[in-house]
């Protein structure tokens, strides 16, 4: 089977059609679902239930899959493998868990736009989230385009920006959140690190605008300054034009690439049960991105 793709949105997304993600997936069909994800950043495929081990074993063709931040926090899980990260309000015992939860405490920092451990190096390629149950209401995904916030720029901006670094860090989402109880040797363990602000995407070789909800400061600006420019960018970036929302259905699976998009959950009723696992490949010596 061929891959075949159609665009869901103006800038970035398109269905894939042609790829049976319960079997292995020959080189040639690795490089075409590459070249898409360098086209269109996004792809969807709809119903096709996945087991945990089909997506793990599908995601290994472009990486090794990286745990992320279960290097630090260390909670109990209630997903057997430590590869899949569990995107869900779910508690160990497979409860919904409570309002004031971790667990929630998480999901609603994936509610802010980010690319997936940015915060990191190396930082997240790809990303791929199945659906398993949807609540009846929200919770959308929505992606946001960094190479298209960087054509769009105007130019005074993208000068500006250009040659700059910005600092990344993994708990900024939390604090903004008012979650401030970690220890010091978690927060030792999730130093920041620094990323240009204008950086070339390597699938593409187009430039792009490296923001998100974890860059906290622009290196050598006064920190008031430096945060209005993030935010300054950060809503260029997400303007409602240049982002494709997808609607879950149980059975879809939708993989991104962090090096040239954000993300953001929207909010939903938490008292109703949502099921997602992720599975993340970092851009380090493992990957086959081409
Ligand atoms: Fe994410």
């Amino acid at each position: 089977m061929s891959l075949t793709c159609t665009p869901l949105h103006p800038v970035l997304g398109a269905q894939a059609h042609g790829i049976d993600l319960t079997q292995p997936l020959s080189a040639q069909q690795v490089s075409a679902i590459n070249a898409a994800m360098n086209q269109y950043a996004v792809l969807v495929f709809r119903g096709q239930a996945l087991t945990a081990s089909q997506q793990i074993h599908w995601m290994s063709h472009f990486g090794e899959i990286d745990i992320g931040l279960k290097r630090v926090f260390k909670r109990p899980e209630r997903l057997g493998d430590e590869r899949l990260i569990d995107i869900s309000n779910v508690n160990a015992q497979g409860q919904v868990d409570r309002r004031d939860s971790p667990k929630n405490l998480s999901n609603f920092a994936n509610q802010l736009w980010h690319s997936d451990s940015s915060f990191m190096k190396p930082r997240a390629a790809y990303s791929l989230l199945h659906c398993l149950i949807t609540p009846s209401w929200g919770g959308n995904t929505e992606f946001a385009d960094l190479r298209h916030a960087y054509d769009t720029l105007d130019k005074r901006t993208r000068r500006d920006a250009e040659g700059l670094q910005a600092e990344h860090y993994a708990l900024h989402t939390r604090l903004l959140l008012g979650d401030e109880a970690y220890t010091d040797e978690q927060k030792k363990a999730l130093a920041p690190v620094v990323w240009p602000l204008v950086d070339t995407h390597p699938g593409s070789g187009r430039k792009l605008l490296f923001v998100g909800a974890h860059a906290r400061q622009i290196i050598g600006w006064p920190t008031a300054e430096s945060r209005m420019f993030l935010q300054d960018l950060l809503e260029h970036a997400t303007q409602h034009d240049h982002v494709y929302a997808h609607e879950w259905q149980p059975g879809d699976t939708v993989i991104w690439d962090n090096r040239s998009t954000l993300h953001r959950g929207r909010r939903y009723d938490i008292s109703e049960r949502r099921e997602m696992r992720r599975t993340t490949i970092n851009d380090d010596e493992h990957a086959h991105l081409t």
